[in-house]
C-alpha cells in the first residue's frame, strides 16, 4: 500500500515537470542572439541576416561596422554590444518605421523586413546614412 502511493506521487511529479518544460520552450530553436529589443527574440538566423543586409546595409549604404562596435583588441564586430550610438538610433528608426506602416498604411503588425511594409528604411534613406536635404545628390 505504502509503495503503491509513493509510486503514484512520483508519476505525478514527472507529469507536472513535463508540462513545465513544454510550456517554457515553444518549439523555437535558440538562435543565440543576446540583445534584441525590437525584433522578435526567436527570429530565425536567415530573417535577421536579410534585415541586416537588405534593409540596413543596402538601405543606408553602410557596412555592419557603421552600427556595430568592434570587440576590444580585435577588428571582429561584437554584434550584441550597444556601444555605438548608431545602433540605438537604428532601434528608434525601426520603431518609427513600424508605426508609420501600422498607423498610416494599415499594414497591421508587420515587422521590419516583411514584404507587406509600405515604408522601409530605403523610402527615406535611399542608400544614404543621413537623408537630410543637403545630402541629396
Ligand atoms: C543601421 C544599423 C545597423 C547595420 C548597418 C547593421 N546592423 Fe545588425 N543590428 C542593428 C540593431 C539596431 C540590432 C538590434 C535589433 C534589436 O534590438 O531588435 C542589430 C542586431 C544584430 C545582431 C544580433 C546581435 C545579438 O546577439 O543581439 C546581429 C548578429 C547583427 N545585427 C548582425 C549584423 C550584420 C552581420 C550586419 C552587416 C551585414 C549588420 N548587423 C548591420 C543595427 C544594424
Ligand atoms: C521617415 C523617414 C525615415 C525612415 C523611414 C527611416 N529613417 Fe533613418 N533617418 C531619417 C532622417 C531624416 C535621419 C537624419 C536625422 C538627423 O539628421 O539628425 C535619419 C538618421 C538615421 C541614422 C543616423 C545616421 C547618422 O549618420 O547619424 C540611422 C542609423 C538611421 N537613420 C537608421 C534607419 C533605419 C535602420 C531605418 C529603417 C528601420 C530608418 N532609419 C528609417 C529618416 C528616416
Amino acid at each position: 500500500m505504502y509503495l503503491k502511493r509513493k509510486f503514484s506521487v512520483t508519476l505525478c511529479i514527472v507529469g507536472l515537470t513535463g508540462i513545465c518544460i513544454a510550456a517554457t520552450s515553444p518549439g523555437a530553436k535558440d538562435n543565440g542572439y543576446k540583445n534584441l529589443k525590437v525584433l522578435p527574440k526567436n527570429i530565425s538566423k536567415k530573417k535577421l541576416q536579410e534585415i541586416m543586409i537588405d534593409d540596413f546595409e543596402d538601405g543606408l549604404g553602410v557596412n555592419c561596422g557603421f552600427c556595430h562596435a568592434e570587440q576590444k583588441g580585435s577588428h571582429k564586430l561584437d554584434y550584441a554590444s550597444d556601444e555605438k550610438p548608431e545602433k540605438e538610433i537604428a532601434r528608434v528608426m525601426m520603431r518609427m518605421t513600424g508605426k508609420l506602416n501600422k498607423n498610416y498604411f494599415q499594414t497591421g503588425h508587420a515587422m521590419i523586413g516583411d514584404s507587406t511594409l509600405i515604408v522601409t528604411c530605403s523610402t527615406c534613406h535611399r542608400g544614404q546614412p543621413r537623408p537630410d536635404a543637403d545630402n541629396i545628390k
